[in-house]
């Protein structure tokens, strides 16, 4: 035997920043960040919806660039949604738009879109050239607090939401508040999920920020909105920087509070439940659960469930009862699906306190089903 083995040291910089407007004339957020990196050649993509909201968007792009002397290369227009998540069609579309740009590893491509554009752009971008730079801007209030200042990307495949991705921490995040105002209101709300999320496993203080402005966030005011997504895009940055495994090689998940029910039940309704709206079910579900096995206190859970209820959010969704031909819940295989997603022994994070998280190996399956029962006991109370 003759064994190598090598330390390879690898840094890497997330640059988020926030701002408005950022192709203003007057806004060198976005200049300063790509001059720092050297490169002069630029690809932008859009989502369609994006675009069509933002009529003049691509032309002040365009000018924002050329003043700026850039080789600019051009908007590209493209659906999103979760349906170009659904195969490889825009990958590939993103591919050849970039091999006939002629965008090299010191361009730039800047994609512009919801999480879920922006994970099937941005696998592209990650895989052509074996990794090109990318400058994200996400549009989304769930995008915007959590996805798009992640390092990871993906589409799905074999049934599974992110089966094929990569791990690739992008050159810039720009969250640019003003493309959010032309999100509907429900999805607005409804990303803020991920703040509320990341607040209980990580910052309890946020939690009660949260709870004392949830009137003021569910009338979407600009001010605590802007605070709330920006707070939560630092935690999540922060941990993936500062928490010691961002490229995920262990088996816990300590952001993914509520998210093994989520991603089942995203793929049960055939993506018809956002993530969001998944999310705010299986943080619901999973909040149950930790009071039910008494890691969370009553007072606690109800605290947690009333902020979901008080942003309008809903508790409960159908898709936790389906049942497959031997009656079991359907949604319990999604258990079973996030362990293998990571590979090791299932690790799931659940509640001790607001702001704390715990792991937990092992499910008890009755005291979650009776954790859905009791959720679809409120949800039906509250429609009557
Ligand atoms: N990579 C990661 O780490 C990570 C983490 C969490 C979630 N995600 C993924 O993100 C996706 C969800 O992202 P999302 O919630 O942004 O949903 P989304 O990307 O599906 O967008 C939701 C809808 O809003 C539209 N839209 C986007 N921006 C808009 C704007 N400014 N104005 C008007 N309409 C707009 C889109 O066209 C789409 O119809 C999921 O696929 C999820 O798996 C990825
Ligand atoms: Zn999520």
């Amino acid at each position: 035997m003759d064994r190598h083995d090598f330390d390879i040291p690898i840094t890497f910089k997330h640059r988020v920043i926030f701002t408005r407007d950022a192709f203003a004339a007057d806004n060198s957020a976005l200049a300063n960040v790509l001059i720092e990196g050297g490169g002069r050649r630029v690809l932008v993509f859009i989502e369609n919806t994006v675009a069509a909201s933002w009529k003049n968007l691509p032309d002040h792009i365009q000018s924002y660039f050329e003043k700026l002397d850039f080789d600019f290369r051009g908007v590209k227009i493209f659906a999103g949604g979760e349906a170009c998540k659904a195969d490889e069609n825009l990958v590939r579309e993103v591919w050849r738009e970039i091999d006939t740009s002629h965008i090299d590893r010191h361009s730039y491509v800047i994609a512009i879109g919801g999480g879920a554009f922006l994970d099937a752009v941005g696998y592209a971008v990650a895989t052509a050239h074996r990794g090109l730079r990318l400058v994200r801007f996400p549009t989304t209030t769930l995008s915007q607090d959590d996805s798009g200042v992640g390092v990871k990307n993906a589409i799905n495949a074999f049934g599974k939401k992110n089966w094929i991705g990569t791990f690739s921490v992008p050159f810039a995040v720009i969250n640019d508040f003003k493309l959010l105002e032309s999100q509907d209101p429900e999805s607005s709300i409804s990303g803020l999920i991920e703040a509320i999320k990341v607040a209980l496993v990580k910052d309890g203080e946020f939690f009660q920020w949260i709870e004392a402005n949830v009137t003021a966030l569910s009338h979407l005011e600009r001010e605590p909105f802007e605070e709330c997504i920006k707070r939560s895009a630092l935690l999540h940055a922060r941990h993936i920087a500062l928490g010691g495994d961002p490229f995920e090689t262990g088996s816990s998940r300590p952001l993914d509070f509520g998210h093994w029910a989520a991603h089942k039940m995203e793929a049960l309704t055939n993506y018809e439940l956002s993530h969001a709206e998944a999310v705010a079910v299986g943080l619901a579900l999973d909040t149950i659960y930790s009071q039910k096995i008494g890691f969370l206190s009553e007072e606690n859970a109800e605290r947690i469930i009333n902020v979901l209820i008080n942003l309008g959010l809903k508790t409960y969704h159908p898709a936790l009862d389906w049942a497959d031909a031997k009656g079991n819940r359907r949604v319990l295989a999604g258990l079973d699906e996030f362990r293998e997603h990571l590979g090791g022994e299932l690790t799931v994070l659940l509640l001790s306190d607001l702001g704390k998280g715990v792991d937990v190996h092992e499910f008890n399956t009755t005291i979650l089903e009776q954790s859905i029962e009791q959720l679809r006991e409120m949800w039906e109370l509250a429609a009557h």
